[in-house]
């Protein structure tokens, strides 16, 4: 594997590596992985039927190691609403968990093995700040439907909020579809909170002309005037893994290797995602590696976990971080560490349950009609 040189970012790493251990009983904290494997199995092979795992493709491999599913946002809400286990195991953030926990049949209970997984990008579009804007936004358009959409990476109350407003939710793999059943219903689309999917999915709508964007935290980042003349609305959130990827990344993996073609993951900026091969979700990600010829080039632009899980999986082919040592992890995922889920599984075993995510009744109904909607687009 050749090592790219590391680009010049701006970004403190230090910021994003830090493991959050406190929640655990300190005998589960320095588990040895032999050991813990062991006991995972051992664990699992006693649960049974009881128990599934579903891995979202961020995950560690420790952890994708023991998920009976591995897949992208869409596909584990799919594997939710589909499974029958009395307890699902969710590797992956605090949203993917209580979008599970709405799946599901009110017996069901999921668990999240750390309370700590939480993504920041969710955090940006938090439901009452939702609220105060709507009323802005609607005032500025009085006589439009506006639809609103959010991303999965969004908390339970805000799809509930959605969906009492005739939106949904989408992922980054039906996006377009979402706003489409959006502008057939309304006239403008208010989309949270990642304002890079959102313009990258106005540019497949060739709708890029359309695009006013809300950033709530800037009293200038908010034209009224501009919104009454849009029809798509972009909340200012981003992911801070993915907005680490410049062009310049791509400029020099295809300066390093001839034949490398490079694929990215839709919440990277906009000339990021023109300047690549390809974009799509992590599924779109994982099939393009698994469909490419043996001695194929492949620069990812995504989280690091998931490039190197690619390696692993396919050897033949070369997969490479888009931006070498600078890739970054998702702290957020990678707080579901395998001692978290170890404990919970043996804390099940005691008939204790651990780490129980649900969602307040109030906002379940509504919640699930914003997913069943994005589920029948
Ligand atoms: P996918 O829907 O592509 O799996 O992505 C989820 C995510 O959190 C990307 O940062
Ligand atoms: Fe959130 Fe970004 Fe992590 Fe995805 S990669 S879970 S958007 S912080």
């Amino acid at each position: 594997m050749v090592k790219m040189e590391t680009a010049e970012l701006e970004t403190d790493l230090s910021l994003f590596k830090y493991d959050n251990l406190e929640q655990l009983p300190p005998r589960y904290r320095d588990l040895d992985e032999d050991e813990r494997t062991e006991r995972i199995e051992a664990a699992l092979a006693e649960l049974g039927d009881d128990v599934v795992i579903l891995g979202h493709n961020y995950q560690r491999r420790e952890i994708v190691e023991h998920a009976d599913f591995v897949g992208d946002s869409y596909q584990l809400s799919q594997q939710a609403a589909e499974a029958d286990a009395e307890y699902v195991i969710f590797g992956g953030v605090t949203f993917m968990a209580e979008s599970a926990d709405i799946i599901t049949d009110d017996e069901q209970t999921v668990i999240l093995p750390s309370m700590e997984a939480s993504c920041p990008m969710a955090g940006m579009a938090e439901a009452l700040q939702v609220d105060a804007a709507w009323a802005e936004i609607t005032a500025a358009a009085p006589d439009a439907d506006i639809i609103p959409i959010t991303y999965m990476n969004s908390y339970a109350d805000l799809k509930a909020f959605c969906a009492s407003q005739g939106g949904l939710v989408c992922t980054s793999s039906n996006a377009h579809r979402a706003f489409e059943y959006a502008f057939e219903r309304g006239d403008k689309v208010l989309f949270l909170p990642d304002k890079h999917l959102g313009e990258n999915t106005a540019y497949r709508l060739e709708m890029e002309d359309e695009i006013a964007k809300w950033d709530p935290w800037d009293p200038e980042g908010k034209d009224a005037e501009d919104v009454a003349e849009s029809d798509i609305i972009l909340w200012d959130g981003y992911c801070q893994v993915h907005e680490r990827f410049r062009e310049e990344h791509i400029e020099q993996v295809r300066a390093e290797h001839d034949d490398a073609k490079v694929i990215v993951h839709p919440e990277c900026r906009r000339e990021v995602v023109e300047a690549a091969d390809k974009a799509g979700s992590t599924a779109t990600i994982c099939k393009t590696i698994e469909e490419a010829d043996p001695g194929d080039t492949w620069a990812i632009g995504t989280e690091i976990h998931l490039t190197n899980h690619l390696q692993r999986w396919h050897p033949e082919v070369n997969v490479l971080p888009l931006c070498g040592d600078a890739c970054m992890d998702c702290n957020a995922m990678r707080q579901i560490d395998p001692n978290y889920l170890t404990w919970v599984l043996e804390e099940l075993l005691e008939g204790r349950e651990r780490n129980v995510i649900e969602v307040a009744p109030e906002e379940k109904d509504l919640a699930n009609v914003a997913l069943e909607r994005m589920l029948e687009i």
